[in-house]
This record gives structure tokens, C-alpha cells and sequence, in this order.
């Protein structure tokens, strides 16, 4: 009896806890919110860029990231959509339109450029010229953010009398085209075949990441060309599709529980084993509901993050010495860039650490949505790490069904969240007290280190928030 009683002592505590915890993080979640969304911006078109310019870093020197990558610039483009549409109000989307309008006219400058890699060029000049020194190029995952980003501009103005601009800025069906959401199509439909350097920059050949979000532009781009009449390069774009997903399928490894990174590298480092958390940030910014091929609730994609939570927990001692809050996330474990220089050890970054949060909420989501999910053997170690912080003791089986009258079901996606969460906490920690982010966080002391108000870490934060909104709705 006794025990009894100091045992529901103990878990009406813990269950306190977790609940302020919970409410802790939706302050300071907001909160950041609003910083992230200001620094963001004061990186979009800074003073003397070219309008629709997104600087990966206001840092100019150790490291020099003043420059528009594709890669961030459309990752960040991909976000201020993603905020036009939760906005309600009518001034905060106008302004939003405005920057995606500004950042079509800077791509037709940077498409327009000649360039040793064509479209596959990685970072031009605030002024529109490209980067013309020695760097991993060509990088083709940017052309497919790019396109993906501004089919979605496309699609919300072909529903707001905008179907005049649409044809003739972004998609004139025309061969060559002038425009810039086909001609991204073009180049990438025609050259996804071929090797490219992945979005660290470091390694040729061919990556999970690009492939899915070339896939995935594709797949937007060939329902964008049907809809606007050019049946043709809908059907070719949709086959190019098809083949990545059979592609895609290649870097799974059943023995080691994760999508490998990448494939038949012929050049850049060769000490990585293949996991990488870049495969979740893929996910996250291309999953769709009504695909099945690859989606969020796919259980590969939760024994990838399973295995690579484990590794980077024993990696980075920041994990072991501040163990109360969810595992600091690096690139792979074998990184040697600090963010300075190469040669070093590599760290825990904000981006990587935010897409784990970010994963989990839209799971929590997806879930919420079917009502019911399938233990299997790859999701289960996943699911129970979840499940154990509800401290409730409960442990799923493989081929448990759980459907949304199950009560372990609501404990589930209740575990989700609060995984979320305590990546939230994670980045909280180790973000400046005024919310200012940077690349990384030293994997020993904890501080932030590289480029200093990186745009890509405040936009990560950004859907971190909009994901955990969608989550708890
Ligand atoms: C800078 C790149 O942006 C980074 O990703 C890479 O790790 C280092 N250079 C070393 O190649
Ligand atoms: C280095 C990262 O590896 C790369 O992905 C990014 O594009 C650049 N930094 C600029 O932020």
C-alpha cells in the first residue's frame, strides 16, 4: 500500500513535469518563432543584394557564407511559402508573395548566368554572378528545390487569378522555355542520371537526398505540366519519377536499418559509411500524404533515425553530459568539418537536430490522420523509445495493430510529441539566450561555433514550430 502510494506520488510528479515541460516548450517555441522569422528575414535581400537573394549567413569571413546558395535559397523560399499560408493576415501574405515574386526574378538572373556546372551551379554573388572558383559542382539537388518551391507559388496562383503570370514567368510549356520552373524541370528530368556532389558539398556520386527531392519535383512538376495543357513533359517527368523511386529503393539496407546516403561514388571523401542524417531532412521537406512510396510513416525512415539517434548519442559528449533532452544530431558520424575549416572533428548542427523534431511531429501528425498503425520489425525499437517518455511501461510487439481506440495508441502519438519536444529542448540549450542561431554547437562544450546566423538553422526552427502547430492541432 505504501508503495502504491509513493509510487502514484512518483509518476503524478513526473507526469507534472513532463506537462510543464510541455508547456515550457510552447512558449519558448513561439518565442523563437518570432526571432527566427525576423533573422530570416534580415538575410532575404540584404542591403545591396539583388531582391529575392537569400545569403546562407550574414558572414562574410571564416567562414565567407555571403553568398546565395540554390540549396538554402530554396529551402528558405520553401519556408516563407509554408508561412504565406499560415498567415492570417492579409499584409503579412502580401509581404510573403512579394519575397517569392523577388525570388523568381533572381532566379531567371541566376538561370540566365553562364556557369561552369549550367543549372547545377551551387552559390552566385549577391549581384547575380556566379561563384566561378573551385568547389564540388555540379550539385542538383538545388534545381529540384527550386522548382518544387515555386510549382507551389504556381499552383496557389493558378487558384488567385494569377494564371496570366504563371504561364509566362514560371511554366510557358515551351522547348527551350524561358521559364523558370520548366526549365529547372528540363535540366533535372535530363541529368538526374548523372553524378553530382551532395549537399554537404563533399562527395560525387549519387545521393538519397537529391534523388527525393528530385523525385519529388517531378512528381509536383509533371501534375503543374498536365494541368496546363503540356500532356508531353507531364508523362516524361512523371516517368523520370518512377524511375528515381526504383533508384531510391537502391540505398536501402535492411541489414543496417537505414537509407544509405549515397551510391557509386567516383569522387570527393571517401571515409563515410553511408549514414547520414540528410536522409530525414529529405523526407520532411518532400513527404507528401498521398504518396505511398515513400512517406513519413514509412518504417524505414523511423529505423534510420532509430539507428543514427544511438550512434550520435555515443559521439558527441555534449549527449552524455547533458542527457535530459533529446540527442544533438550531426551530419554523419564521420564529419571532420567544424565549420571553420576541415580536418577537424565535426559537430552537432541546429539544422539536423531541428529536422529530428521536426520528424517526429509530422509522424504524430500522420498518425493522428490514419487512426491506426502497424508494429513491425523495423519500427519497433522506434516506437518504444517513443512510448517511454509517458512512463507508462508499455512495450509493442511485432504485428501489434494499434488503432485509435486503443488507449497504448494515444500514448503513442502522445510519445511523439514529446520526443519533438525534447529536441526542442536540445536546441534551446544550446541556441544564444536572444534566439540567435549559428551552424553547429561544439560536440564538448556545447557552444555554437561556424557561421553565425545561419539562415537554413532559423528556417529549420521555422518548421519545427509550423510541424509541432500542425501536431498538437
Ligand atoms: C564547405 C562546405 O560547405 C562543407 O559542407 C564542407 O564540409 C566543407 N566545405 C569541406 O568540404
Ligand atoms: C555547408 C553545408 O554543408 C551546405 O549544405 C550548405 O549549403 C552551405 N554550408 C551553406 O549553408
Amino acid at each position: 500500500m505504501k508503495i502504491c502510494m509513493v509510487l502514484m506520488a512518483f509518476f503524478s510528479i513526473q507526469i507534472t513535469f513532463a506537462h510543464e515541460l510541455g508547456q515550457d516548450v510552447s512558449r519558448w517555441s513561439q518565442d523563437q518563432f518570432e526571432i527566427a522569422k525576423t533573422r530570416l528575414m534580415q538575410n532575404v535581400s540584404p542591403k545591396g543584394a539583388i531582391p529575392g537573394s537569400v545569403v546562407a549567413s550574414p558572414s562574410k569571413d571564416s567562414p565567407n557564407y555571403y553568398y546565395n546558395w540554390v540549396r538554402d535559397a530554396g529551402l528558405v523560399m520553401l519556408t516563407i511559402n509554408r508561412l504565406r499560408t499560415f498567415s492570417t493576415s492579409q499584409e503579412e501574405q502580401d509581404f510573403y508573395l512579394r519575397q517569392l515574386f523577388d525570388y523568381v526574378d533572381v532566379t531567371r538572373i541566376h538561370q540566365s548566368m553562364r556557369t561552369a556546372a549550367g543549372l547545377g551551379e551551387v552559390k552566385f554573388y549577391v549581384n547575380g554572378a556566379p561563384f566561378t572558383g573551385p568547389w564540388g559542382r555540379p550539385q542538383n539537388d538545388g534545381p529540384a528545390i527550386r522548382a518544387l518551391t515555386l510549382t507551389k507559388l504556381a499552383n496557389y496562383l493558378m487558384e488567385h487569378e494569377g494564371e496570366a503570370y504563371v504561364r509566362s514567368m514560371l511554366y510557358d510549356s515551351k522547348q527551350p522555355t524561358e521559364s523558370v520552373i520548366k526549365k529547372d524541370l528540363e535540366y533535372v528530368s535530363h541529368n538526374w542520371k548523372n553524378h553530382d556532389f551532395d549537399l554537404w558539398e563533399e562527395i560525387m556520386g549519387h545521393h538519397f537526398f537529391t534523388r527525393l527531392l528530385q523525385r519529388r519535383a517531378l512528381l509536383e512538376g509533371a501534375k503543374l505540366a498536365k494541368r496546363l495543357g503540356d500532356m508531353g513533359a507531364g508523362e516524361w517527368y512523371a516517368s523520370q519519377a518512377q524511375a528515381l523511386e526504383v533508384a531510391l529503393n537502391l540505398h536501402w539496407d535492411e541489414n543496417a536499418g537505414f537509407f544509405r546516403a549515397t551510391q557509386n561514388r567516383v569522387a570527393g571523401i571517401d571515409y563515410k559509411q553511408g549514414m547520414d542524417s540528410s536522409v530525414i531532412i529529405a523526407i520532411i521537406n518532400s513527404a507528401d500524404a498521398q504518396d505511398t512510396a515513400f512517406s513519413i510513416k514509412d518504417d524505414r525512415f523511423m529505423s534510420s533515425l532509430y539507428k543514427m539517434k544511438n550512434t550520435f548519442s555515443g559521439i558527441y559528449s555534449i549527449n552524455s553530459r547533458f542527457p535530459d533532452m533529446g540527442t544533438a544530431i550531426g551530419r554523419y558520424p564521420e564529419d571532420r568539418y567544424d565549420g571553420y575549416s576541415t580536418g577537424k572533428l565535426g559537430n552537432p548542427w541546429f539544422i539536423t537536430t531541428a529536422a529530428f523534431a521536426s520528424y517526429y511531429y509530422k509522424l504524430a501528425k500522420a498518425l493522428k490522420k490514419d487512426g491506426s498503425i502497424k508494429v513491425t520489425k523495423r519500427n519497433r525499437e522506434f516506437l518504444n523509445q517513443a512510448l517511454t517518455l509517458t512512463m507508462t511501461g508499455h512495450f509493442l510487439q511485432v504485428n501489434q495493430v494499434l488503432g485509435s481506440n486503443d488507449s497504448i495508441f494515444s500514448l503513442l502519438l502522445e510519445g511523439l510529441i514529446k520526443s519533438g519536444d525534447s529536441y526542442v529542448e536540445r536546441i534551446r540549450f544550446h541556441a544564444h539566450s536572444d534566439g540567435s542561431l549559428s551552424e553547429q554547437m561544439n560536440r564538448e562544450t556545447g557552444y555554437m561555433q561556424g557561421a553565425e546566423h545561419l539562415t537554413w538553422s532559423y528556417s529549420s526552427f521555422i518548421n519545427v514550430y509550423l510541424n509541432r502547430q500542425e501536431a498538437l492541432r
